[in-house]
């Protein structure tokens, strides 16, 4: 098991989850994280801190394909392990539907 980010991260990054997860497994893409699937320790404590709901357990239904974006992302990205701001149209973009149009798979900074 494992838990994932889908797409309501995108165009938000909000960061709080960054900062409570014990084994540091968030990447940083340009406009979203992901989690590597295969360094969580499925301990739950990041899913309350996303202010959108972003983040799921992959025991909801038809979550294998956001398991496997976030392998593919995450062995491409940087780690994240310190909160940033979010992005900057993060409020008015936490509603958007077809957020996976804007997706970037660009790397972001990491820190
Ligand atoms: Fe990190 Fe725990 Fe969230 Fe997995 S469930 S990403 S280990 S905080
Ligand atoms: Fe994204 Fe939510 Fe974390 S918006 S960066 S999954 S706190």
């Amino acid at each position: 098991m494992t838990y994932v980010v889908t797409d309501h991260c995108i165009a938000c990054k909000y960061t709080d989850c960054v900062e409570v997860c014990p084994v540091d497994c968030f990447y940083e893409g340009e406009n979203m994280l992901v989690i590597h699937p295969d360094e969580c320790i499925d301990c739950g404590v990041c899913e309350p801190e996303c202010p959108v709901d972003a983040i799921l357990p992959d025991t909801v239904p038809d979550m294998e394909k956001w398991v496997e974006f976030n392998r593919k992302y995450s062995e491409q990205w940087p780690v994240i392990v310190t909160k940033r701001e979010p992005l900057p149209d993060a409020e008015e973009m936490e509603d958007k539907e077809g957020k996976m149009e804007l997706f970037s798979p660009n790397p972001g900074e990491g820190n």
